[in-house]
């Protein structure tokens, strides 16, 4: 693992968990999460791991439910071999029964999920994802590419690459 898991309790205890179910959580569940999602499900297709990981995703926001992802987001992901067909959804209290793990994009979508965790214990699931982030590629968050050109829409995919691959490993 990673050195500077270690130190992050949820990480340590998931390690050698049999199956590891993981939400990513944006505000719109358009962009930034879809994409996360879909990342992760071919990391984890790349290694063989299906069996071992569920992969979702879901807005803090419910604008959009319903929708298929971005279309600026879709054509880029879909360059990078990314076929986003998410639906939106919103996220649920529930959502902290069925996940191991709830992953939100910046602070404002880590402040929100752990308002809305149903009991105390169930924070320490919300991790921003910037923790899994080499540091060497300068960001903090995930920053929302909505209102931004095609710039924000490949940063963000390339921020998402980096952190998932670091995740992938740091559980596996
Ligand atoms: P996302 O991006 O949180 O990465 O899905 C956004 C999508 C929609 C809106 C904001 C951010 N919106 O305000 O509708």
């Amino acid at each position: 693992m990673i050195d500077t898991f270690h130190s992050i309790p949820i990480l340590s205890s998931l390690k050698n968990k049999e199956k590891i179910k993981i939400l990513f959580v944006c505000l719109g569940n358009i962009c930034r999460s879809p994409a996360a999602e879909e990342i992760m499900r071919q990391e984890v297709i790349a290694n063989d791991a299906q069996q071992r990981w569920e992969i979702d995703s879901a807005g803090t926001g419910g604008y959009h439910v319903g929708d298929l992802p971005d279309r600026r987001m879709r054509v880029h992901a879909v360059r990078r071999g990314y076929d986003l067909t998410h639906i939106c959804r919103q996220v649920r209290p529930s959502d902290f029964n069925r996940f191991d793990l709830i992953i939100g994009m910046d602070d404002a979508n880590v402040r929100n999920l752990k308002a809305l965790a149903p009991m105390v214990e169930d924070m320490e699931k919300v991790i921003p994802m910037s923790t899994f982030l080499d540091p060497g590629m300068g960001y903090d968050h995930i920053p929302d590419p909505y209102y931004e050109g095609a710039e924000g829409f490949e940063r963000v995919l390339d921020l998402l690459q980096n952190g998932c691959h670091r995740l992938f490993t740091a559980l596996s």
